[in-house]
């Protein structure tokens, strides 16, 4: 860490009874300030139009915060230092003056290191900051964090990046990807550059393909209007889902250090192969859910949910993207996520190449199959390498062979560990100012530059959202795309 830097002394909350900062935000701090994470004497505003004041919104806030499930139950003496952290500023967020007068409240100095979060809609980023630089509020130790998305389109996201820069530096911006916080996708660059094992075979010569699916069975969960304008593209693929195949592609950086991490990733990014609307019809398929159940309950389809009617916005999309670099030409990555799928799971996979020849005379019902590797982010966290072995005992008929797990379940390694809230690390982070796991605008830029190409390509095509039942994997295009390659999706 530069030696400039200083730890943050305040966080303001912008939306601070909202959503976000009731249902993540002030839990991660909680949990912070219960390991003793939270520097002494930071204090912690939650500004926002109608908020009560300090005394009834720490009322709700315990109640918010001891009904999180990551948080195992509220210890007095803890709830006390972290009350005596809090204080509310109601103002209206696009109001001038009312900067002033929260600077006034807070008693802020033009040196002070204050953390702003803006959980509010990205609408008011702009205003957000230039209010504050007028009210004199962001002082050269004051960083700003972000949350998705960042615009609609590469252009939209231009603006809103282009409306922060004319009041924060980018070294003092933050973009929130949520996944990047998330323990096993950390644990990822550990598995990556902390084995030497693994770096020969992770290129073409290595790997087969590689896939990444992110699935939900959840709807839209009440935030139809949001999502309608959005759809799985832009609200999974163009952040999470772009930033763990930046993780898995990129080349080892040089140091953990944020500028090394986030170049590479940026090469990645621009390396994408753009589609075209003929090849958007061969490598990606859009679904959206129709009625039908999970876990044995009937669930209503998209547009008959709260607020919906007739859309063509996608909540299923499964692509095949392609990274123009020397280490992945000819490398298939597989991306695919839907709400409504039947389970709720992250995972990463890793399909090695066959071995170049097989020795063994396989009896029936013997294969040998290549190796595969799987890191699952979610709900639990572990990692299993499928070996070849023999099937012990004799047999007149050759050698029976069998893939089996090596799993390294970090639940089991680590019986104490207390999975955590991904936002716990980013806030920390940004207090500190380790910027290695937010994403820089070149990042989301470039994000969306491949995105749009594919928004395009679906407007020049035509192609529409296929139906699929809530509860099935996804439109029956989805199965036809891998295997149009010869592939199939792999489900652990
Ligand atoms: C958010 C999306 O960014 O990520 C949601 O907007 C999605 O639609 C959520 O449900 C998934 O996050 P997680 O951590 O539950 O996998």
């Amino acid at each position: 860490m530069d030696e400039q830097v200083r730890v943050s002394s305040r966080v303001v909350l912008f939306g601070g009874n909202g959503d976000l900062s009731l249902r993540m935000l002030f839990p991660s701090l909680y949990l912070l300030d219960r390991d003793r994470l939270l520097p002494d004497g930071l204090t912690i505003v939650a500004a926002a139009r109608a908020i009560p004041e300090t005394g009834a919104f720490c009322e709700e806030l315990r109640r918010a915060i001891g009904a999180n499930a990551s948080v195992p139950g509220i210890d007095g003496d803890v709830w006390q230092r972290f009350a005596a952290r809090l204080a509310t500023c109601p103002m209206e967020l696009e109001r001038p003056e009312d900067y002033t007068r929260l600077g006034q409240r807070c008693g802020m100095k033009a040196d002070d290191a204050t953390l702003y979060y803006l959980a509010v809609s990205p609408k008011l980023y702009g205003s957000i900051c230039r209010n504050l630089k007028a009210a004199g509020l962001l002082g050269p130790h004051c960083r700003v964090v972000l949350e998705k998305p960042i615009g609609f389109s590469l252009q939209t996201s231009r603006q809103v990046n282009g409306a922060v820069a004319e009041a924060v530096d980018e070294d003092a911006v933050f973009r929130v990807d949520h996944y990047l916080g998330k323990e096993t996708v950390q644990n990822l660059l550990a598995l990556r550059f902390a084995n030497s094992l693994l770096e020969p075979l992770w290129n073409r010569n290595g790997i087969d393909h590689v896939q990444i699916t992110i699935a939900e069975t959840v709807g839209v969960e009440g935030r139809w209007s949001y999502y309608d304008e959005s759809g799985a593209l832009r609200d999974m693929v163009q952040n999470h889902m772009l930033q763990l195949l930046c993780l898995v592609a990129m080349e080892p950086p040089v140091v953990l250090e944020s500028h090394a991490v986030r170049d590479e990733k940026l090469k990645i990014l621009r390396s994408l192969r753009p589609m075209n609307a003929a090849e958007v019809r061969q490598k990606s398929v859009r679904g959206q859910y129709a009625a039908g159940a999970i876990n044995g309950k009937p669930v209503p389809g998209y547009s008959e949910e709260e607020g919906g009617r007739a859309s063509n916005c996608e909540t299923f999309v499964a692509l095949r993207a392609e990274i123009d670099n020397w280490r992945w030409r000819g490398v298939p990555f597989y991306l695919r996520t839907g709400k409504r799928m039947p389970k709720r799971y992250t995972e990463i996979f890793i399909q090695f190449r066959d071995v170049p020849h097989s020795i063994f005379a396989l009896p029936p019902g013997s294969n040998l199959t290549a190796n595969k590797l799987m890191i699952r982010l979610q709900p639990e966290e572990e990692i299993t390498l499928w070996m070849m072995n023999k099937v012990p005992g004799l047999t007149s008929e050759g050698t029976r062979l069998q893939a089996l797990p090596l799993n390294l379940s970090r639940t089991n390694a680590f019986p104490n560990y207390r999975r955590g809230i991904a936002y716990e690390r980013l806030i920390l982070d940004a207090i500190h100012c380790n910027r290695t796991l937010f994403v820089r605008r070149d990042e989301v830029e470039a994000a969306w530059g491949w995105i749009d190409g594919i928004v395009a390509g679906w407007q020049a095509a035509g192609l529409t959202p296929q139906s699929y039942s809530a509860g099935s994997w996804g439109p029956s295009a989805s199965f036809a795309l891998t295997e149009r390659f010869g592939h199939t999706w792999l489900d652990s």
